[in-house]
């Protein structure tokens, strides 16, 4: 049988293989909310206009609703014949209303359907995703708070380079996460216009008022072109690439609580909550979490390649290819979101181990640059100099097997004879991110001046 849709064109129905590469109900019903609300606008709006009768337009509102409710309610039977969500949810609505069913689809078409459904979901998406990242920002917070002047190694290469505050790297995720949070509130201020009544590419000669629509689904305007407001995927890309962008810095932090709660570093203890164990080991507990995290960007940024290159070389206006823009979009915010939550809830719970990780900043020569800096400062020395007669009492130190702090004075004056006992005063870790007080520095009143600053942001 042919297709009750476009029927009247075509003699006999698709091939199954035509249905099945066709077909995008099998993922696409997640916009059943959204498709509804859209066809519920536009109902509305053609009544308001005149262009159906206002019992009609009722019948539709009606119609809709009791087809959300089976949705929602689960009783609603899908069909792959019917294609997608538009399709499905409109010859419902025939089978409960009969005739004005089919005055809904005047002045509009799929294409602006599927655009605008998109947007609407998508736009939920960064809803969620500001929600979470205030979460994780206030969870980073919290722990700068309560650690801004622990003593931590700061690292370049992974190497020990100098002291820095735990508050002051947990601050510097609060700067990442804050510029991720920017990034989906400017997506959503750009991507928020309504494609509705685009009516397939060139508009329509019905007296439609996208305005009217557009403002009933929340859209600030409609899309000022109408063949650029079925054919724009931007949205998408954006979405995806602040995505990509912001599970990056996930990886990133993920990586360094693999690396800080394994026994070598013990900088932190990872709940219980958060952790896994192992079949056969009975000592482990395994940052599953956090592994899985720094993972999750494999799949985000593929989504985000994937999109590109379907939407590449793609002609003006709408193609089919951009059928195989949703699947990717919902695997990256599913992921991203949950990604997002796992690591708001494993910084809420970790621990920070204190005396290890004062340990770990006083070991590895790690004021060797305070002690060039005293150079320069007390005895005048050039920094090159002083990094120098440094890099010598290094050595001396390495040589002996102690730290800087463990040389005597008369290993000290060896090297440089300028050199006085009032040199061990910045050999302390303390001493050391204390003395760091420029703007955006380690020392704890600069990191209290950003947690203050923060806290006054998220309010
Ligand atoms: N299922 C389609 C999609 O996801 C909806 C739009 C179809 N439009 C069309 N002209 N075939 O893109």
């Amino acid at each position: 049988t042919s297709n009750q849709m476009w029927g009247g064109r075509f003699a006999a129905g698709p091939d199954a293989i035509m249905e099945a590469i066709n077909a995008s109900i099998g993922f696409d019903k997640r916009l059943a909310a959204q498709d509804i609300a859209g066809s519920r606008a536009h109902a509305a709006m053609l009544a308001a206009t005149g262009i159906v009768e206002p019992s009609d337009a009722e019948a539709m509102r009606e119609g809709l609703l009791t087809v959300l409710s089976e949705i929602e309610g689960g009783t609603f039977e899908f069909s792959t014949a019917l294609e997608d969500i538009h399709m499905n949810v409109e010859a419902r609505l025939k089978t409960l209303i009969g005739e004005p069913a089919g005055r809904l689809h005047t002045g509009r078409s799929r294409n602006d359907q599927v655009a605008t459904d998109f947007k609407l979901w998508v736009r939920d998406q960064l809803d969620a995703a500001e929600a979470q990242l205030l979460a994780l920002l206030r969870a980073l917070l919290a722990q700068a708070e309560a650690g801004a002047d622990w003593v931590m190694p700061g690292f370049t290469h992974l190497q020990t380079a100098q002291p820095v505050t735990w508050g002051h790297h947990m601050m510097a995720y609060v700067e990442m996460f804050g510029r991720d949070l920017s990034r989906v509130r400017d997506a959503r201020v750009r991507m928020n216009e309504s494609p509705l009544g685009a009516a397939a590419l060139a508009g329509t000669g019905f007296p439609i008022d996208r305005h009217m629509t557009a403002a009933a689904l929340g859209f600030d305007r409609p899309a000022a072109n109408s063949l650029d407001a079925v054919s724009d995927r931007d949205f998408a890309l954006e979405f995806l690439s602040v995505a990509s962008i912001s599970a990056v810095h996930l990886s990133r932090m993920a990586e360094e609580l693999v690396i800080w709660s394994s026994a070598q570093f013990r900088f932190v203890t990872l709940s219980d909550r958060f952790s896994t164990g192992s079949s056969i080991m009975p000592q482990k507990k395994n940052p599953d979490a956090a592994e899985l995290i720094r993972a999750k960007i494999g799949r985000i940024f593929g989504a985000n390649v994937a999109l590109t290159l379907v939407m590449k070389g793609l002609p003006l206006a709408y193609s089919k290819d951009m059928q195989e823009d949703k699947e990717q979009v919902f695997d990256a915010a599913d992921n991203w979101l949950l990604a997002l939550a796992a690591m708001e809830g494993m910084v809420r719970d970790m621990s920070a181990n204190v005396p290890a990780l004062e340990a770990a900043a006083a070991s590895g020569f790690s004021t060797a640059t305070d002690l060039a800096d005293w150079l320069v400062r007390e005895l005048n020395l050039p920094f090159r100099e002083a990094h120098h007669v440094t890099g010598a009492l290094v050595a001396l130190a390495e040589k002996k097997g102690c730290d800087l702090p463990d040389l005597s004075l008369s290993d000290m004056t060896s090297v440089h004879d300028g050199i006085t006992g009032a040199v061990f005063d910045v050999l302390g870790v303390h001493n050391s991110v204390a003395s760091r007080t420029s703007y955006g520095g380690t020392a704890p009143d600069q990191v209290r001046t950003q947690i203050a600053r923060w806290k006054e942001i998220l309010g």
